[in-house]
């Protein structure tokens, strides 16, 4: 599944970051998602832009995640093809499983500052096949669900490879414009219908969840 906020008009980011846009409902719909999933996964470029931490859980939700077998916190997994993460970016620190970082195998993980593990995905040169990396995950991480947090570009690709089951897009009354638009960033169309499973809303920001129509 995947989840990412936008104003009215389709933006992703306000100065370059999301929270701008948020609430503090939508911030509760982003910890019951995480709260739900096996692994949380995030481009590169957002973990740099947003200063990415591991994976963290209020404690109610981490302790009915203990109570029904599952790891208190999800794994987070970043997507890379340079590998380049600056040393002082939060993840690669602090409490929480060591985040995975998924990279192309034929790429070498020997750059990669401690407090992440490489997790290498087959696939063409130099590009991280997402099928592949979901099926990692799933055989060597155990991961039923992975919850993809953008950003726009990973999305993109996720979506030209037909790989979202359930869409969960917040919509803050807002409108914002510039060049930062479009949850998919600027890739080729592919116009795949969704069906609304649910539509709630709190304080004039939507909360919307599509799921794939079979
Ligand atoms: N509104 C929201 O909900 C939301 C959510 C997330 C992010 N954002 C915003 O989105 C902006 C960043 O988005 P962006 O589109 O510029 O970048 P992005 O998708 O976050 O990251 C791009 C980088 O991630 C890696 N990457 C992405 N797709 C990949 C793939 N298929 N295979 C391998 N690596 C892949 C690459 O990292 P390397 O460069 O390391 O190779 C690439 O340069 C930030 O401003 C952030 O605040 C908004």
């Amino acid at each position: 599944m995947a989840n990412m906020v936008m104003s009215i008009d389709g933006a992703y980011a306000v100065d370059q970051r999301s929270g701008g846009l948020s609430s503090e409902a939508d911030r509760q719909v982003f910890r019951w998602l995480r709260a739900s999933a096996d692994i949380v996964l995030v481009a590169a470029g957002t973990a740099r832009a947003e200063r990415y931490g591991r994976a963290s859980l209020p404690e109610e939700l981490r302790a009915h995640r203990a109570a029904t077998g599952r790891a208190e916190v999800p794994r987070l997994c970043l997507v890379s093809r340079s590998l380049e993460l600056p040393g002082d970016l939060p993840l690669l620190e602090g409490d929480g499983p060591t985040p995975l970082v998924a990279h192309p195998a034929d790429v070498s993980a020997r750059e990669l500052p401690p407090g992440v593990e490489p997790l290498p995905v087959p696939g063409p040169p130099g590009e991280v096949d997402l099928s592949a990396l979901l099926e990692l995950l799933a055989s060597e991480q155990q991961a039923d669900v992975v919850l993809c947090e953008g950003g726009p570009s990973l999305l993109g690709a996720f979506h030209r490879a037909d790989l979202i089951d359930e869409l969960f897009v917040s919509v803050a009354p807002r409108m914002v414009g510039g060049d930062r638009l479009g949850l998919l960033g600027g890739t080729e169309p592919i116009n795949r219908p969704l069906r609304l499973h649910r539509l709630m809303t709190d304080d004039d920001m939507l909360f919307c969840t599509y799921r794939r129509r079979d």
